[in-house]
């Protein structure tokens, strides 16, 4: 959940100050309760700061710092320690001879930190990180040269991490990973090393993954991969196929806002050349779904909607499946076998309570499948099979173009597992872009926004496929106006949470159709009414949920399948404004990050 950027370049090349401040500020994303710096000179320049980027800015002399070509950055979401200037990143050894960033967590860091005090070394952190550099220089003042002194100390540590090491009096990086991210940017004069590749983005589109072990030493000249034992390992250069502009604002206020507006874009891309309309087939051509016995879904907060919305639509087509929350799940208590496929839904793929319920499943005899929107992370890595769902990068802390590409990916999934597609279905689904447009285009939202704000708690009711929908909804809207929301089965209301709805508790219910589970629906929306609570529905008009809503969102009519996915966009909206009008800090909500790299 930190970010990490490092660049390396040649005398005369671009100043690493800009490169790195340019990296972290594509990775705040990441965290960003405190940043700092260090770049390869004789001494280390080591400058560090809490709080936002802003912070270490002013922090920074950066006309003086001109003339680097080295250096690296580090943007922090603490684990171990506070948000403070001492305990962010780089951390270095007493004598600053070496200055090292993590993301990760060093597990076995207590007794590294007792042994290296019982040696003598005074720490100036609270963070596992610090051990890093103390052991780096007590190999140093063994007499080992900066590579094999980095990875013996890399040797001692276990868990978690992604590092990168600048050595005073070198002009090079080192780096190496182990179950954290960390990817390599191949520019014309300068290499550069990343948590992901945003960071790197606006200077090159030409990356290398690392895999897990790898250790890697950067300089102006080239990149020398190596595996843990020293041997080189050959590695291949990829393309990726966006630029920064598509990690820029391009002129919304927030990039919620903007990712929002990107939704019939991405699951356009989700769609493309996975469906047939002609012959009624979906052709998942990165994964092979034969002979797949019950399913399992794993998966944290957004990811987890997706995940029950995936479920219920694989039992609708006949297919045996359950969702559960990745950090719930242990094969002790859920049992698998071989024909389990044990599918894994994680926008980042490095979600650790999600990764580890994969790796478990793995180990338990389960195939594993990952849907996931990022190429190369540690759950494709993890997992036997891969689907992408191509929503591209979504920097905004809060999930949404990477749900509705879930959602799409997973409607995808559960046809081909249940070979039940037909014609009409195919067609319904190239048509949810277009309604999601005229939603986007359409949408009252921040009118009804206004008329709400201020209200004591907000709740969300659905049934069905539209349940996740409303969990969704409310987990949208308390993780970025702060206010209490929470989402509910419909028909559950009057089994407690009824006793919470007041005149100042707007209710919103997601009603589309006319069957009978709208019909039961309406009846929950005259619970709430006959409360005095405020009304809002999100309907496509075939029912009569408009005459009782006091606020009516509408969405066009379309397949039962695929309402849900057009519906949450006016629930995205609707948080989106009353965040807004509460001047909160909608990009990166307090105390959230966007990776969640811890258990
Ligand atoms: C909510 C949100 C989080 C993530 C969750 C899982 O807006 O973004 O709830 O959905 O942390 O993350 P991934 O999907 O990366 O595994």
């Amino acid at each position: 959940m930190c970010g990490i950027i490092g660049a390396a370049g040649s005398d005369g090349g671009p100043d690493a100050i800009d490169v790195l401040f340019e990296g972290l500020s594509a990775l705040e994303y990441r965290g960003y309760d405190s940043a700092g710096v260090a770049l390869a000179n004789s001494p280390l320049e080591v400058y560090k700061a809490r709080g936002e980027l802003e912070a270490l800015r002013s922090t920074v002399p950066a006309a003086e710092l001109r003339g680097r070509t080295t250096g690296i950055g580090h943007t922090r979401w603490s684990t171990h320690g506070p948000p403070s200037d001492a305990n962010a990143h780089p951390h270095t050894d007493t004598d600053r001879r070496v200055a090292v960033v993590h993301n990760g967590i060093i597990e076995n860091y207590q007794s590294l930190r007792d042994e290296l005090i019982g040696a003598g070394v005074e720490f100036a952190s609270d963070t596992d990180t610090e051990v890093v550099p103390h052991l780096i220089a007590s190999q140093l003042d063994a007499g080992a040269e900066p590579e094999p002194a980095f990875r013996r100390a890399v040797d001692r540590i276990e868990g978690s991490y992604a590092i990168a090491a600048v050595f005073e009096g070198e002009t090079g990086i080192y780096g190496v990973r182990n179950e954290s991210p960390l990817v390599l940017g191949v520019g014309e004069e300068t290499r550069y090393l990343a948590s992901d590749v945003p960071a790197f983005i606006a200077q090159t589109d030409r990356v290398v993954y690392l895999e897990d072990g790898e250790f890697v030493h950067l300089t102006g000249d080239g990149v020398r991969v190596t595996d843990s034992s020293g041997r080189p390992v050959e590695t291949s250069v990829e393309t990726v196929d966006w630029d920064a502009e598509d990690t820029g604002k391009s002129g919304y206020d927030h990039y919620m806002l903007k990712e929002i507006h990107e939704q019939p874009t991405a699951l356009r891309q989700c769609l493309r050349g996975r469906v047939d309309e002609l012959r009624g087939e979906v052709t998942l051509e990165e994964c092979s779904l034969e002979d797949a016995g019950r399913i399992q879904f794993v998966a944290c907060g957004t990811s987890y909607h997706a995940a029950l919305y995936g479920a219920a639509l694989c039992r609708r087509n006949g297919v045996g499946a359950t969702a559960y929350i990745a950090s719930e799940y242990t094969t002790d208590r859920i049992p698998v076998d071989e024909e389990t496929l044990v599918v894994g839904v994680t926008q980042s793929g490095e979600t650790a309570d999600t990764l580890r319920a994969l790796r478990e499943a793995g180990q338990a005899g389960a195939r594993t499948l990952v849907v996931t929107n990022t190429v190369g992370s540690s759950a494709t890595r993890a997992c036997d099979e891969t689907m992408y769902i191509r929503a591209g990068p979504e920097v905004g802390v809060a999930a949404t173009k990477t749900f509705a590409s879930q959602q799409l990916a997973l409607t995808l999934l559960a046809g081909e597992l249940s070979d039940s597609v037909s014609y009409a279905d195919i067609k319904s689904l190239r048509a949810v872009p277009d309604q999601i447009q005229s939603v986007l285009d359409t949408s009252r939202a921040r009118a009804v926004a206004e008329e709400l704000v201020g209200s004591d708690a907000f709740f969300f009711i659905g049934r069905d496929l539209a349940y996740p929908v409303a969990l969704e909804g409310a987990l949208k809207c308390k993780e970025i106006t702060y206010e209490h929301a929470e989402g509910f089965a419909a028909g559950e209301l009057k089994h407690g949470p009824l006793a919470l709805v007041t005149a100042d508790t707007p209710v919103v219910a997601v009603v589309t159709g006319d069957g009978s589970t709208a019909r039961k629906t309406l009846s929950n929306i005259k619970e709430v009414e006959a409360r005095d609570a405020p009304v809002v529905v999100v309907t496509d008009g075939q029912s009569e949920a408009g005459r009782y809503a006091d606020y009516v969102l509408e969405v066009p009519a379309t397949d039962e399948l695929n309402v849900a996915v057009v519906a949450n966009v006016q629930l995205q909206l609707f948080a989106y404004w009353l965040a807004n009008l509460m001047g909160r800090s909608i990009d990166k909500p307090r105390n959230l990050a966007k990776s969640v790299t811890v258990e």
